[in-house]
């Protein structure tokens, strides 16, 4: 009776394992299938094969779902783009846009780029929003330096006296009140910001264009 038994089990293990073949095309029968197939659109599938997916699918793809159009679950294929590929190569020169639509910050960083950016105008508005955001942005990233006041005195600016030692001071952070920076515009604090001057670091890397102008924003009124 075991013999029996164990020769069913082993006898109908062999049928199913026959099934499991895989050559060529043909991957053969997979388990979970989804682990291994991706339903969203991925740049590089192009599964073309329209029933592909349709034995298990628990989603249905009506004709009015765009894309859709009644094919299984794994269709994968854009049929405008060249080898039904989902991704396109951008065109030469494409230029990518931030979300507000902004084109990158071209101006160079050189004295003729500082000159020019002295005539840029600020996207935002003065609005409170615009000035509470950019107190919040310039305690974050400038204020250890420059100060709350925006005079040159933050803890790393002014340094401090630890058992008579002076210690950590950064030299030369000036006070945007000075004779030399009250009529600075937005525009300027923004490429400074950006590329950074002389002594001070440039933080265009950590800080988005629209939270530079917010800062820049902030900035002037510390100078009043
Ligand atoms: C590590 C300290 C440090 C940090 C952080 C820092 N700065 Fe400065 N900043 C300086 C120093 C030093 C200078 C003087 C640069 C020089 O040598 O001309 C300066 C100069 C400036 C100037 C005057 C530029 C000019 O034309 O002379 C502005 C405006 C300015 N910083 C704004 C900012 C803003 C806004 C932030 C925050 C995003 C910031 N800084 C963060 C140290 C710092």
């Amino acid at each position: 009776m075991r013999l029996l038994k164990s020769l069913t089990i082993g006898f109908s293990a062999a049928v199913i394992l026959a099934g499991c073949s895989a050559e060529g095309n043909d991957q053969g029968t997979e388990y979970a299938p989804n682990m291994y197939h991706s339903v969203a659109y991925e740049p590089y599938s192009q599964i073309t094969d329209e029933d592909a997916g349709r034995w298990l699918t628990s989603i249905e793809y009506p004709a009015t779902v765009e894309g859709g159009e009644g094919h299984a679950e794994y269709y994968n294929s854009n049929r405008f783009n060249p080898n039904r590929m989902n991704m396109r190569e951008l065109p030469a020169n494409t230029v990518r846009r931030n979300a507000q639509g902004w084109l990158p910050y071209r101006i160079p960083n050189d004295s003729t780029g500082l000159r020019l950016a002295n005539r840029l105008k600020n996207p935002l508005d003065s609005s409170a929003q615009v000035l509470a955001a950019g107190k919040v942005l310039y305690e974050t990233y400038c204020d250890h330096c420059h100060g709350a006041k925006g005079e040159g005195d933050g803890k790393v600016g002014a340094g401090i006296t630890v058992d008579g030692v002076q210690k950590s001071a950064y030299a030369g952070v000036p006070n945007y009140k000075s004779d030399a920076l009250r009529n600075i515009s937005e525009g300027h604090i923004f490429h400074v910001i950006t590329y950074g001057k002389n002594l001070m670091w440039p933080h265009g890397s950590q800080i988005s264009p629209e939270d530079r102008w917010r800062i820049a924003k902030y900035v002037k009124t510390l100078q009043k």
